[in-house]
């Protein structure tokens, strides 16, 4: 069997993963407490990873195994049969936003073959992205946020203020949203969750054109497998605070240390991304209880078949 089916037949059963690790941090809502959120996602994601026919092991996880009783970079999950498959996962993408009650929060993961994903550490990225469909290099790390926006602007025959730029709502970016400013393009902020701020870019459903900005590595790997089954590009570059975060990134394997990722190089091959919906979100649907039920929303990628599916599940409770 190819890589390529042994990944797709993987797919339900992370569906599963994703939406256990929903339904676990739904509960937790508006609670104050993201700690708690963000461990009740993390176990039940852990239960689902551990019900699948792979020799999985986490790549992206809750950190350092010091640091992560579980999920920790270099955890094995799964039954130890079958493919083996490379995990990056974040089981709450939106702690804050979850602990705050705020719309989109996810639980998130990605499966390539081993090797297919970046061990991108604990650090900052800083990223950039768009949607398929426009000329290879139209964005670029380098260039100021002007001129990626008006360079998307020109491939489409438009004018920068029918561009939107998505940016995480954070002081560090300032720089970049007058940038944008300057040019005229429009800017969507968020205030958490990157992951689907990346993918507001490349998203037919999407509110995006650009999204750029800094914010978690991890996420970055996470967002460029969900681009890498959308179509779309995609750079990051590692940024570090401090020489605990260098030493992090040399621990992972990474030796040039400033490095410009491309898509390809942060995930590299063919993969499966899941996004279950914890929050009511723009992506998909929150968690929500009926009489007996509940219901979740997940989103399913894969660059295998290209395939874009929405899946809306009830469990009996
Ligand atoms: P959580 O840890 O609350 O899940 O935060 C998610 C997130 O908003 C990511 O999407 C983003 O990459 C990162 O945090 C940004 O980090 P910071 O909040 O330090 O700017």
């Amino acid at each position: 069997m190819s890589k390529g089916r042994a990944l797709e037949m993987l797919a339900n059963q992370a569906v599963d993963a994703a939406e256990l690790a929903a339904i676990a941090a739904s509960k937790l809502t508006g609670r104050g407490d993201k700690i708690a959120a963000d461990q009740a996602a993390v176990d039940a994601m852990r239960t689902g990873l551990n019900a699948m026919a792979m020799k999985g092991r986490i790549v992206i996880g809750e950190g350092e195994r010091d640091e992560a009783p579980m999920l920790y970079i270099g955890e094995e999950v799964g039954l130890g049969e079958g493919i083996e498959i490379d995990i990056a996962l974040d089981p709450l993408e939106g702690t804050s936003l979850t602990a705050k009650g705020m719309n989109n929060a996810l639980a998130v993961l990605a499966l390539a073959p081993r090797g297919g994903l970046l061990h991108a550490p604990d650090t900052y990225m800083d990223k950039i992205a768009c949607g398929p469909g426009l000329p290879a290099g139209v964005i670029d790390l380098d260039a100021t946020a002007a001129e990626n926006a008006t360079a998307i602007a020109r491939a489409r025959g438009v004018k920068a203020e029918d561009v939107t730029a998505c940016v995480l709502d954070r002081e560090r970016h300032d720089g970049i949203v007058e940038s944008l400013r300057s040019a005229g393009v429009r800017i969507m902020m968020i205030s958490d969750g990157d992951v689907a701020g990346v993918i507001s870019a490349a998203d037919p459903d999407g509110a995006a054109d650009l999204y750029i900005g800094r914010g978690g590595a991890p996420e970055g790997v996470l967002g460029a497998a969900a681009l890498r089954c959308l179509g779309g590009q995609m750079q990051g570059r590692l940024h570090f605070r401090n020489d605990d975060e260098r030493a992090r990134a040399e621990r992972a394997g990474i030796t040039d240390l400033d490095r410009k990722y491309d898509l390809t190089e942060l995930a590299s091959q063919d993969c499966l991304f899941i996004a279950a919906g914890v929050t009511e979100g723009d992506l998909v649907q929150g968690v929500r209880e009926g009489a007996g039920y509940v219901e979740t929303e997940t989103l399913l990628l894969s660059s295998v078949t290209g395939l874009r599916r929405k899946i809306r599940t009830r469990r009996p409770v």
